[in-house]
């Protein structure tokens, strides 16, 4: 794809302009794992999008005389300088996209929902808030845009922050990545999965189990290049290609069990891919393997759909459909929170994306 389609020509405007968005995290059923520049993925990962783990992030624009683009950096109420350098190496791959930018300087403040320290990955929806929040800004330059074009250049410069914050943008299934399977899909931005969905899908439950607060020995960015030499990596996309070949009719006809075996198989091959990188490494904790022995014996005895998948940590997403809410509940508060950090643990279901407050 030419990229070219994404470069604003928009002219800065003389006065100052102030935007609110809010933004989802999401988890992924089929992981990306494995990238090429620039942030490109080296398979189709699919996701839903989360309904109340967000971060909220308010946008003042004001304009200066002199061409050279400054921000300063506010999380939770308190000025963070030290993510600068990542916010600097982020605006420096998007600043080409939105030339505008040169003649503000831009006042970040964003909040999460969800707790800092909870070992939930906040990077997917805090790019996505920043980058829909500008994109509000290029809509006031530009009124002719378009929703759609909004939406996907939005998840296009989310891309360049965080790869897996390209799906954050709507919902309640995003696809990024090109595939057969999608004539409109693409690597540079995700799209919303719209035609054919099951319903069952679009009330679909995330309860996500607290089990490790702590930071991760090994980030997302470190793994994803650790696949450059893996062993396994060409055998792991052909995986990932063909788990989406057979969750795509799932999605249509909502065969659980069949949905199931798709979702934890990802997880589980996610986590195989670091325990066999160079160097190799665990992000699993005995607490993540006991719970996963729970959900298969619950599941054996009770019949009911439940299952997990995990991201590129300790935590597990607890996957299940909203009928059957109040049976798992149950479970988490009788027994599986105990496997959590200071029993914590977030209830949360799919959304819809990003919007503006
Ligand atoms: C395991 O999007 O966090 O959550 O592109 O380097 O920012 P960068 O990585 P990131 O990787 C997410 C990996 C994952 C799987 C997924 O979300 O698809």
């Amino acid at each position: 794809m030419d990229d070219s389609r994404f470069i604003s020509s928009a002219e800065a405007l003389p006065t100052p302009f102030t935007t609110i968005c809010e933004a989802p995290s999401n988890i992924a059923l089929i992981k990306y794992w494995g990238k090429s520049a620039p942030q490109l993925p080296k398979n189709t990962s699919l996701s839903f999008t989360l309904d109340s783990s967000i971060t909220r992030t308010a946008l003042n624009f004001t304009p200066q005389k002199s061409t050279s683009f400054s921000f300063e950096f506010y999380f939770e109420g308190v000025l963070k300088p030290e993510f600068n350098p990542k916010l600097e190496a982020y605006f420096n791959q998007i600043r080409a996209y939105i030339p505008w930018i040169e003649n503000y300087h831009l006042l970040i403040k964003s909040q999460n929902s969800f707790p800092h320290s909870s070992g939930i990955a906040s990077s997917a929806s805090a790019m996505a808030a920043l980058s829909v929040g500008l994109m509000e800004m290029e809509r006031k330059l530009t009124p002719s845009l378009s929703e759609t074009a909004c939406s996907e250049k939005a998840s296009f410069l989310a891309r360049l922050g965080s790869g897996s914050a390209a799906r954050s943008i709507e919902g309640p299934l995003m696809l990024w990545g090109k595939t057969e399977y999608l004539k409109k899909s693409s690597d540079y931005y995700a799209i919303p999965l719209k035609a054919d969905i099951n319903p069952v899908f679009t009330t679909y439950q995330d309860t996500i189990l607290l089990v490790d607060k702590g930071s991760k020995p090994v980030s997302s960015t470190q793994g994803h290049q650790l696949m450059h030499k893996h062993p396994y990596a060409a055998q792991r996309f052909k995986q990932a290609k063909n788990h989406l070949k057979e969750l795509m009719p799932i999605l249509k006809s909502g065969d659980l069990a069949g949905f199931m075996q798709i979702v934890e198989s990802e997880a589980l091959s996610l986590h195989a891919m670091m325990m066999t990188s160079k160097p190799y490494y665990l992000l699993m904790k005995p607490n993540t393997l006991a719970v996963i022995e729970k959900v298969w014996n619950f599941r054996k005895e009770t019949r009911i759909p439940l299952c997990f998948t995990l991201d590129a940590g300790a935590n597990i997403h607890l996957l299940y459909p909203l009928a059957d809410k109040k049976a798992v509940l149950e479970l988490v508060e009788s027994d599986l929170k105990n496997y959590c950090n200071q029993g914590d643990y977030l209830i949360d279901q799919v959304g819809r994306g990003a919007k503006k407050v």
